[in-house]
């Protein structure tokens, strides 16, 4: 087993890598005073391991409709049926869905519990598993409601991805993709175990210096402007990672125009997506004047329209001055 450490002072937590390690893993991170496992799941996704302490599965719907308070308030509810009491600990079981609802659940019942996640899908443990946000959405946005809630420990076992659908996988790559523009080293030379933890070893190193999102960490939603908007216009029919896919080649395409990055540095980005089999180009089917509507609702629009983009400094929030550029941007991605 690996261990990368996500250094955040009192609150450093270990992200252990390996395969077929998930109980083994799990029940070392359990702390000794724990006397109830509260399991958080989908039951479709059939990994539950074996916990050494008195625990209960909690299942979750499936898909993003599932990600709101009501199921937030269901779960606490079932956990205070169950007298799961604020020195247990739950334990998240499954993709960026499952972390981000068990994971908010867990920060506000009993004003915190202790939680593990346990990522099932390549996006869990790239991103969503790592770093502490946690969210739920509102019919008004994605991740709207939410909070920072570390866990205590998070469990990589690459072995449970042998069942993830090949679309999954798509989505997890594109969010690998992403680690290639901010920084992550010889990703395409890596094994699937190295391509992982490079991406974690990033991760941890943005989230160790700007926890709350206050300037570098800002760099992780590189691609993730138009991925949101394009998920919330055609109600989440272009999942997460493939979004995120076209957003990239987007975020690109206005660095040009900005005259940040060349064309060589856009066929990079188209280089990179290839390879991992991601599709950018923008279906024509979208409203483009209802995208660019959507992105003033982006967490980034403080005072006016910002984005993530590339340039001679790497990568950085550029406010966008001239918005007929994000038009312009969208019709080179027909
Ligand atoms: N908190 C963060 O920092 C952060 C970062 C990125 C994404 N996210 C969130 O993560 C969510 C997306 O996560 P996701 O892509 O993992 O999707 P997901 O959690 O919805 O999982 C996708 C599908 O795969 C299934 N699944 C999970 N593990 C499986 C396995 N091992 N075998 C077979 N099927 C499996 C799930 O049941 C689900 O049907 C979004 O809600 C997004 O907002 C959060
Ligand atoms: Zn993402």
């Amino acid at each position: 087993m690996n261990q990368i450490q996500v250094d955040l002072g009192e609150r450093t937590y270990p992200v252990l890598i390996g395969t077929e390690c998930l109980e083994e893993a799990l029940n070392s991170l359990l702390p000794d005073r724990v006397q109830k496992v509260a399991l958080v799941t989908q039951s479709n996704i059939g990994i539950i391991p074996s916990i050494n302490v008195e625990h209960e599965i909690f299942h979750i719907d499936n898909g993003e409709r599932a990600k709101t308070l009501k199921t937030v308030e269901d779960l606490c509810s079932r956990w205070a049926q169950w007298g799961l009491t604020r020195t247990d600990v739950v334990v998240a079981i499954g993709g960026g869905l499952v972390t981000d609802v068990a994971g908010f659940a867990a920060a506000v019942y009993h004003r915190g519990v202790d939680v593990i996640h346990a990522p099932t899908t390549l996006l869990g443990m790239v991103d969503a598993a790592i770093g502490g946000k946690t969210a739920v959405n509102l019919s008004e946005g994605k991740n709207l409601v939410g909070s920072f809630w570390q866990p205590v420990g998070v469990v990589c076992d690459i072995s449970t991805l042998s069942s993830l659908p090949e679309r999954e996988w798509r989505c997890g790559y594109g969010e690998v993709a992403k680690y290639h523009f901010l920084g992550a080293q010889d990703l395409d030379q890596q094994d699937l175990a190295g391509k992982i933890m490079k991406c974690i070893q990033l991760k941890a190193e943005i989230v160790r210096e700007d926890e709350r999102e206050t300037g570098r960490r800002a760099i992780l939603n590189y691609g993730h402007t138009l991925a949101h908007a394009l998920e919330m216009e055609k109600d989440f029919s272009l999942a997460h990672g493939e979004a995120v896919a076209i957003g990239i080649r987007y975020a690109a395409e206005i660095a040009k125009i900005l005259g940040r990055i060349d064309q060589k540095r856009v066929d990079e980005h188209e280089t990179v997506l290839e390879y991992y089999g991601l599709s950018y180009k923008l279906p024509s089917s979208y409203d483009w004047a209802q995208l660019v509507s959507l992105f003033q609702r982006d967490k980034k629009a403080v005072d006016g329209i910002s984005f993530v983009l590339d340039g001679p400094e790497g990568i950085e929030v550029v406010k966008i001055e001239d918005q007929e550029i994000l038009i312009q941007a969208m019709e080179a991605l027909q």
